[in-house]
Protein backbone atom coordinates (compact mmCIF):
# COMPACT_ATOMS: atom_id res chain seq x y z
CA UNK A 1 0.00 0.00 0.00
CA UNK A 2 0.95 3.39 -0.51
CA UNK A 3 2.03 6.44 1.92
CA UNK A 4 -1.96 7.85 2.80
CA UNK A 5 -2.62 11.30 4.60
CA UNK A 6 -3.81 10.52 8.29
CA UNK A 7 -3.96 14.68 8.87
CA UNK A 8 -2.59 17.69 7.90
CA UNK A 9 0.36 16.81 9.53
CA UNK A 10 0.76 12.95 9.87
CA UNK A 11 1.17 10.45 6.78
CA UNK A 12 0.85 6.71 7.04
CA UNK A 13 4.25 5.31 4.96
CA UNK A 14 4.15 1.90 6.98
CA UNK A 15 4.39 -1.61 4.70
CA UNK A 16 1.70 -4.30 4.30
CA UNK A 17 2.62 -8.17 4.54
CA UNK A 18 -0.66 -9.87 4.14
CA UNK A 19 0.76 -12.94 3.24
CA UNK A 20 2.22 -13.74 6.83
CA UNK A 21 0.84 -16.72 9.06
CA UNK A 22 3.10 -17.08 11.70
CA UNK A 23 4.39 -13.81 13.27
CA UNK A 24 7.61 -14.00 15.70
CA UNK A 25 7.85 -18.16 14.92
CA UNK A 26 5.04 -19.08 17.53
CA UNK A 27 2.06 -16.40 16.74
CA UNK A 28 -0.30 -17.30 14.01
CA UNK A 29 -1.83 -14.32 11.95
CA UNK A 30 -4.56 -15.67 9.64
CA UNK A 31 -5.00 -11.95 8.42
CA UNK A 32 -1.59 -10.70 8.12
CA UNK A 33 0.32 -8.02 9.38
CA UNK A 34 1.16 -4.27 8.78
CA UNK A 35 4.55 -2.94 10.01
CA UNK A 36 3.48 0.83 9.81
CA UNK A 37 5.12 3.92 10.52
CA UNK A 38 4.11 7.61 10.17
CA UNK A 39 5.80 11.04 9.54
CA UNK A 40 4.89 13.76 10.82
CA UNK A 41 5.33 17.20 9.20
CA UNK A 42 5.80 20.75 11.15
CA UNK A 43 8.87 22.71 10.36
CA UNK A 44 10.88 19.94 10.58
CA UNK A 45 10.19 16.20 9.73
CA UNK A 46 10.23 13.10 12.09
CA UNK A 47 9.81 9.36 11.22
CA UNK A 48 7.98 7.24 13.59
CA UNK A 49 9.13 3.19 13.92
CA UNK A 50 11.26 2.30 11.31
CA UNK A 51 9.43 -0.98 9.74
CA UNK A 52 10.68 -4.32 9.36
CA UNK A 53 13.92 -5.14 7.34
CA UNK A 54 12.24 -7.85 4.98
CA UNK A 55 10.20 -4.64 3.35
CA UNK A 56 13.03 -1.76 3.38
CA UNK A 57 12.36 -1.15 -0.47
CA UNK A 58 8.53 -0.31 -0.65
CA UNK A 59 9.13 1.21 2.48
CA UNK A 60 11.59 3.78 1.03
CA UNK A 61 9.13 4.55 -1.74
CA UNK A 62 6.29 5.08 0.79
CA UNK A 63 8.91 7.39 2.49
CA UNK A 64 9.57 8.95 -1.03
CA UNK A 65 5.92 9.99 -1.88
CA UNK A 66 5.59 12.03 1.56
CA UNK A 67 8.97 13.78 2.24
CA UNK A 68 12.90 13.52 0.79
CA UNK A 69 13.90 11.43 3.20
CA UNK A 70 17.29 13.02 3.51
CA UNK A 71 14.90 15.77 5.15
CA UNK A 72 13.85 13.52 8.37
CA UNK A 73 15.37 15.46 11.14
CA UNK A 74 14.56 12.86 13.85
CA UNK A 75 13.37 9.20 13.96
CA UNK A 76 11.52 8.18 16.76
CA UNK A 77 11.57 4.36 17.88
CA UNK A 78 8.59 3.60 20.32
CA UNK A 79 10.19 0.37 21.10
CA UNK A 80 12.83 -1.77 19.23
CA UNK A 81 11.95 -5.04 18.32
CA UNK A 82 12.93 -5.42 14.86
CA UNK A 83 9.74 -5.72 13.23
CA UNK A 84 10.19 -1.96 13.56
CA UNK A 85 13.67 -1.17 13.74
CA UNK A 86 15.13 -3.85 11.44
CA UNK A 87 15.01 -1.06 8.37
CA UNK A 88 16.72 1.73 10.97
CA UNK A 89 20.28 1.18 9.72
CA UNK A 90 19.19 1.26 5.70
CA UNK A 91 16.92 4.57 7.03
CA UNK A 92 19.59 6.39 8.25
CA UNK A 93 21.77 6.25 5.09
CA UNK A 94 19.11 8.29 3.82
CA UNK A 95 19.38 10.62 6.54
CA UNK A 96 22.36 10.34 8.30
CA UNK A 97 22.15 13.85 10.05
CA UNK A 98 18.91 12.43 12.00
CA UNK A 99 18.70 11.86 15.39
CA UNK A 100 17.19 8.79 16.97
CA UNK A 101 15.09 9.49 19.61
CA UNK A 102 14.04 6.87 21.94
CA UNK A 103 13.88 5.90 25.30
CA UNK A 104 17.95 5.12 26.90
CA UNK A 105 16.86 1.24 27.12
CA UNK A 106 15.91 1.26 23.42
CA UNK A 107 18.83 3.50 22.37
CA UNK A 108 21.30 0.58 24.20
CA UNK A 109 19.35 -1.96 22.36
CA UNK A 110 19.90 -0.15 18.77
CA UNK A 111 23.64 -0.46 18.94
CA UNK A 112 23.52 -4.07 18.84
CA UNK A 113 20.43 -4.12 16.04
CA UNK A 114 22.42 -1.34 13.91
CA UNK A 115 25.84 -2.06 14.71
CA UNK A 116 27.48 1.00 13.68
CA UNK A 117 27.35 4.31 14.81
CA UNK A 118 24.59 6.92 14.81
CA UNK A 119 23.39 10.04 16.16
CA UNK A 120 20.73 9.40 18.91
CA UNK A 121 19.04 11.05 21.76
CA UNK A 122 17.03 9.47 24.73
CA UNK A 123 13.86 11.09 25.26
CA UNK A 124 12.26 11.37 28.97
CA UNK A 125 9.20 10.73 30.02
CA UNK A 126 6.86 13.65 29.32
CA UNK A 127 9.60 15.50 27.39
CA UNK A 128 8.41 17.81 24.88
CA UNK A 129 9.94 18.06 20.95
CA UNK A 130 9.03 20.76 19.20
CA UNK A 131 9.20 20.39 15.31
CA UNK A 132 7.97 24.06 14.52
CA UNK A 133 4.35 23.99 14.45
CA UNK A 134 3.38 20.80 15.65
CA UNK A 135 5.00 19.04 18.81
CA UNK A 136 5.60 15.50 20.65
CA UNK A 137 5.33 14.44 23.72
CA UNK A 138 6.97 11.45 25.23
CA UNK A 139 5.85 9.04 27.55
CA UNK A 140 7.42 5.94 28.91
CA UNK A 141 5.55 2.54 29.49
CA UNK A 142 7.87 0.01 30.30
CA UNK A 143 6.59 -3.55 29.43
CA UNK A 144 4.34 -2.41 27.14
CA UNK A 145 5.33 -5.05 25.98
CA UNK A 146 9.31 -4.55 26.30
CA UNK A 147 11.30 -2.37 28.63
CA UNK A 148 12.05 -0.06 26.13
CA UNK A 149 8.14 1.12 25.21
CA UNK A 150 7.14 4.30 25.20
CA UNK A 151 4.00 6.54 23.20
CA UNK A 152 4.64 9.76 21.66
CA UNK A 153 1.66 11.89 21.56
CA UNK A 154 0.92 14.78 18.84
CA UNK A 155 -1.81 16.81 20.79
CA UNK A 156 -1.92 19.15 17.49
CA UNK A 157 -3.46 16.53 15.82
CA UNK A 158 -5.04 14.75 19.04
CA UNK A 159 -2.80 11.69 18.13
CA UNK A 160 -1.55 9.37 19.85
CA UNK A 161 1.40 6.64 18.43
CA UNK A 162 0.80 3.85 20.69
CA UNK A 163 3.52 1.39 19.86
CA UNK A 164 1.99 -2.11 19.60
CA UNK A 165 -0.47 -1.31 22.12
CA UNK A 166 -3.55 -1.23 20.93
CA UNK A 167 -2.38 -2.83 17.77
CA UNK A 168 -3.53 -5.88 15.54
CA UNK A 169 -2.04 -8.31 13.09
CA UNK A 170 -4.78 -7.67 10.48
CA UNK A 171 -3.14 -6.21 7.25
CA UNK A 172 -5.84 -4.42 4.95
CA UNK A 173 -5.48 -2.26 1.96
CA UNK A 174 -7.73 0.55 3.83
CA UNK A 175 -5.75 2.70 6.81
CA UNK A 176 -8.72 3.50 8.56
CA UNK A 177 -10.53 1.21 10.67
CA UNK A 178 -13.87 2.30 9.53
CA UNK A 179 -13.08 1.40 6.13
CA UNK A 180 -12.64 -2.15 7.28
CA UNK A 181 -15.37 -4.58 5.88
CA UNK A 182 -14.26 -7.43 7.91
CA UNK A 183 -14.91 -5.93 11.06
CA UNK A 184 -15.48 -9.48 12.43
CA UNK A 185 -12.14 -10.68 11.36
CA UNK A 186 -10.30 -7.50 12.93
CA UNK A 187 -11.66 -8.58 16.37
CA UNK A 188 -10.62 -11.57 16.07
CA UNK A 189 -7.29 -10.61 15.19
CA UNK A 190 -7.12 -7.73 17.33
CA UNK A 191 -8.06 -10.32 20.23
CA UNK A 192 -5.50 -12.72 19.33
CA UNK A 193 -3.03 -9.89 19.27
CA UNK A 194 -4.01 -8.78 22.85
CA UNK A 195 -3.70 -12.21 24.71
CA UNK A 196 -0.45 -12.78 22.79
CA UNK A 197 1.46 -9.57 23.19
CA UNK A 198 -0.25 -7.98 26.65
CA UNK A 199 -2.21 -10.79 27.95
CA UNK A 200 0.87 -11.28 30.21
CA UNK A 201 1.30 -7.61 30.96
CA UNK A 202 -2.07 -6.64 32.22
CA UNK A 203 -1.13 -4.51 35.19
CA UNK A 204 1.39 -2.34 33.02
CA UNK A 205 -1.50 -2.10 30.68
CA UNK A 206 -3.55 -0.51 33.38
CA UNK A 207 -0.66 1.45 34.47
CA UNK A 208 0.37 3.06 30.64
CA UNK A 209 -3.20 3.79 30.08
CA UNK A 210 -3.91 5.40 33.14
CA UNK A 211 -0.69 7.76 32.22
CA UNK A 212 -2.16 8.18 28.53
CA UNK A 213 -5.20 9.52 30.01
CA UNK A 214 -4.05 13.21 30.28
CA UNK A 215 -4.12 13.24 26.63
CA UNK A 216 -7.42 13.81 24.70
CA UNK A 217 -6.28 11.63 21.71
CA UNK A 218 -9.16 11.27 19.02
CA UNK A 219 -7.07 8.53 16.77
CA UNK A 220 -4.53 6.47 17.44
CA UNK A 221 -1.49 5.14 15.15
CA UNK A 222 -0.47 1.63 16.26
CA UNK A 223 2.72 -0.15 14.88
CA UNK A 224 0.55 -3.05 13.58
CA UNK A 225 -3.32 -3.08 11.73
CA UNK A 226 -5.14 0.08 10.95
CA UNK A 227 -5.68 3.72 12.65
CA UNK A 228 -8.68 3.59 15.16
CA UNK A 229 -10.25 7.20 14.86
CA UNK A 230 -13.21 7.55 17.49
CA UNK A 231 -16.14 7.31 14.92
CA UNK A 232 -14.64 4.29 14.32
CA UNK A 233 -13.67 1.41 16.55
CA UNK A 234 -11.29 3.26 19.05
CA UNK A 235 -13.64 3.04 21.55
CA UNK A 236 -14.28 -0.68 21.11
CA UNK A 237 -10.63 -1.06 21.40
CA UNK A 238 -10.48 0.83 24.71
CA UNK A 239 -13.40 -0.50 26.16
CA UNK A 240 -12.13 -4.06 25.31
CA UNK A 241 -8.42 -3.22 26.66
CA UNK A 242 -9.49 -2.15 30.08
CA UNK A 243 -12.23 -5.03 30.54
CA UNK A 244 -9.41 -7.46 29.44
CA UNK A 245 -6.74 -6.11 31.97
CA UNK A 246 -9.16 -6.15 35.11
CA UNK A 247 -7.27 -8.26 37.53
CA UNK A 248 -9.14 -11.55 38.10
CA UNK A 249 -9.64 -13.00 41.18
CA UNK A 250 -10.49 -16.51 41.19
CA UNK A 251 -13.64 -17.40 43.91
CA UNK A 252 -12.05 -20.63 44.97
CA UNK A 253 -8.38 -21.76 44.87
CA UNK A 254 -8.07 -23.38 41.51
CA UNK A 255 -5.56 -26.32 41.30
CA UNK A 256 -5.49 -27.72 38.21
CA UNK A 257 -3.51 -31.34 37.72
CA UNK A 258 -2.28 -31.97 34.16
CA UNK A 259 -0.49 -34.83 33.83
CA UNK A 260 0.24 -37.70 30.25
CA UNK A 261 -0.12 -41.44 31.47
CA UNK A 262 1.33 -44.34 28.85
CA UNK A 263 -0.01 -47.10 31.03
CA UNK A 264 -2.27 -45.45 33.56
CA UNK A 265 0.75 -44.95 36.46
CA UNK A 266 0.74 -41.43 35.98
CA UNK A 267 -2.59 -40.94 35.94
CA UNK A 268 -2.99 -42.99 39.28
CA UNK A 269 -0.22 -40.06 40.87
CA UNK A 270 -2.45 -37.53 39.38
CA UNK A 271 -5.59 -38.49 41.17
CA UNK A 272 -3.94 -39.23 44.36
CA UNK A 273 -2.45 -35.60 43.86
CA UNK A 274 -5.97 -34.05 43.21
CA UNK A 275 -7.53 -36.41 47.16
CA UNK A 276 -4.67 -34.34 48.55
CA UNK A 277 -4.80 -31.34 47.58
CA UNK A 278 -8.84 -31.35 48.38
CA UNK A 279 -7.97 -33.02 51.95
CA UNK A 280 -6.28 -29.55 52.72
CA UNK A 281 -8.78 -27.06 50.63
CA UNK A 282 -12.33 -29.27 50.33
CA UNK A 283 -13.96 -26.53 48.15
CA UNK A 284 -10.63 -26.22 45.63
CA UNK A 285 -11.37 -26.22 42.12
CA UNK A 286 -8.92 -29.38 41.61
CA UNK A 287 -9.21 -31.94 39.12
CA UNK A 288 -6.89 -33.97 37.01
CA UNK A 289 -6.57 -33.22 33.42
CA UNK A 290 -4.83 -35.40 30.61
CA UNK A 291 -2.96 -33.24 28.16
CA UNK A 292 -3.65 -35.80 25.44
CA UNK A 293 -7.37 -35.66 25.64
CA UNK A 294 -8.04 -31.57 26.37
CA UNK A 295 -7.43 -29.03 23.87
CA UNK A 296 -3.76 -27.42 24.94
CA UNK A 297 -5.38 -23.83 24.76
CA UNK A 298 -7.85 -24.28 27.00
CA UNK A 299 -4.90 -26.33 29.47
CA UNK A 300 -2.34 -23.03 29.02
CA UNK A 301 -4.98 -20.88 30.15
CA UNK A 302 -6.46 -23.28 33.37
CA UNK A 303 -2.58 -23.37 34.14
CA UNK A 304 -2.10 -19.31 33.79
CA UNK A 305 -4.92 -18.21 35.74
CA UNK A 306 -4.66 -20.79 38.60
CA UNK A 307 -3.67 -20.18 41.92
CA UNK A 308 -1.08 -23.52 41.84
CA UNK A 309 -0.91 -26.00 40.21
CA UNK A 310 0.99 -29.81 39.94
CA UNK A 311 2.60 -31.03 36.22
CA UNK A 312 3.45 -34.74 36.14
CA UNK A 313 5.49 -36.49 33.13
CA UNK A 314 6.26 -40.03 32.93
CA UNK A 315 9.89 -40.19 31.15
CA UNK A 316 10.39 -40.86 27.58
CA UNK A 317 14.15 -40.62 25.89
CA UNK A 318 15.30 -39.23 28.95
CA UNK A 319 12.57 -36.69 29.37
CA UNK A 320 9.61 -35.23 29.80
CA UNK A 321 6.99 -36.44 27.29
CA UNK A 322 6.01 -33.57 24.65
CA UNK A 323 3.06 -32.41 25.61
CA UNK A 324 3.89 -31.23 28.76
CA UNK A 325 6.62 -29.22 27.16
CA UNK A 326 4.23 -27.85 25.20
CA UNK A 327 1.92 -27.01 27.75
CA UNK A 328 4.59 -25.31 29.35
CA UNK A 329 5.53 -23.44 26.40
CA UNK A 330 2.51 -20.95 26.73
CA UNK A 331 3.25 -20.49 30.20
CA UNK A 332 2.94 -16.79 31.75
CA UNK A 333 6.73 -16.61 32.67
CA UNK A 334 5.68 -12.80 33.95
CA UNK A 335 3.01 -13.24 36.45
CA UNK A 336 3.89 -17.52 37.01
CA UNK A 337 6.78 -16.39 39.51
CA UNK A 338 6.21 -17.49 42.96
CA UNK A 339 3.65 -19.57 42.36
CA UNK A 340 3.45 -22.83 43.94
CA UNK A 341 4.11 -26.17 41.40
CA UNK A 342 3.75 -29.72 41.88
CA UNK A 343 5.84 -32.15 39.82
CA UNK A 344 5.35 -35.85 39.48
CA UNK A 345 5.51 -38.75 37.26
CA UNK A 346 5.83 -42.87 37.19
CA UNK A 347 8.85 -43.71 35.12
CA UNK A 348 10.71 -47.45 33.97
CA UNK A 349 14.81 -46.59 33.50
CA UNK A 350 16.18 -43.21 34.53
CA UNK A 351 13.33 -40.95 35.82
CA UNK A 352 15.03 -37.90 34.32
CA UNK A 353 11.06 -36.48 33.35
CA UNK A 354 10.68 -34.62 36.95
CA UNK A 355 14.09 -33.29 37.68
CA UNK A 356 13.89 -31.65 33.93
CA UNK A 357 10.45 -30.15 35.12
CA UNK A 358 11.72 -29.06 38.14
CA UNK A 359 14.77 -27.57 36.46
CA UNK A 360 12.76 -25.65 33.92
CA UNK A 361 9.94 -24.79 36.72
CA UNK A 362 12.59 -23.44 39.16
CA UNK A 363 14.36 -21.77 36.07
CA UNK A 364 10.69 -19.66 35.65
CA UNK A 365 11.08 -18.69 39.04
CA UNK A 366 7.50 -20.73 40.18
CA UNK A 367 7.39 -22.27 43.94
CA UNK A 368 8.33 -26.04 43.01
CA UNK A 369 7.44 -28.08 46.27
CA UNK A 370 10.24 -30.01 47.29
CA UNK A 371 12.25 -31.84 44.98
CA UNK A 372 9.41 -33.27 42.93
CA UNK A 373 7.79 -36.51 43.46
CA UNK A 374 8.55 -39.75 41.39
CA UNK A 375 7.48 -43.53 41.37
CA UNK A 376 9.19 -45.78 39.96
CA UNK A 377 6.76 -48.50 37.38
CA UNK A 378 3.70 -49.16 38.88
CA UNK A 379 2.77 -46.86 41.94
CA UNK A 380 1.80 -49.34 45.78
CA UNK A 381 -1.00 -48.04 47.92
CA UNK A 382 2.30 -46.39 50.17
CA UNK A 383 3.37 -44.62 46.97
CA UNK A 384 -0.73 -43.41 46.12
CA UNK A 385 -0.07 -42.37 49.84
CA UNK A 386 3.08 -40.59 49.30
CA UNK A 387 1.64 -38.96 46.03
CA UNK A 388 -1.75 -37.58 48.46
CA UNK A 389 0.86 -36.15 51.38
CA UNK A 390 2.88 -34.09 48.06
CA UNK A 391 -0.56 -32.76 47.02
CA UNK A 392 -1.50 -31.91 50.82
CA UNK A 393 1.51 -30.04 50.67
CA UNK A 394 0.95 -28.34 47.31
CA UNK A 395 -2.43 -26.84 49.19
CA UNK A 396 -0.63 -26.23 52.11
CA UNK A 397 1.81 -23.51 50.51
CA UNK A 398 -0.91 -21.60 48.89
CA UNK A 399 -0.93 -18.14 50.13
FE1 LIG B 1 5.50 -5.14 16.79
FE2 LIG B 1 6.90 -5.56 19.70
O1 LIG B 1 6.92 -5.36 17.88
Amino acid sequence: MAANKISDRIYSVGVQNPDLRVFDIVMATKYGTSYNSYIVKGEEVALIEASHADFEGVYEENIRQVVDPAKIKYVILNHTEPDHSGALKDILRLCPEATVLASAVALNYLKNIVNEPFNSRPVKDGEVLDLGGVTLNFTTAPLLHWPDSIFTYCPEEKTLFSCDVFGSHYSSDKTFDKDIADVDGYKEAFKGYYDAIFGPFKPFVVAGMAKIAKYPFETVCPSHGPVLTKEGLLPYVLDSYRAWSKPVRNAVKTVPVFYCSAYGCTAKLAAAIVDGVKEVIPDANCEAYDLIKNDMAVMREKLNSSDAFAVGSPTLNADAVPPVWDLLAGIDAINIRKRPVAVFGSFGWSGEAVPNLVSRLTSLKTAVVGEGFKVCFVPTDADLEAAKEYGKQLAASIK
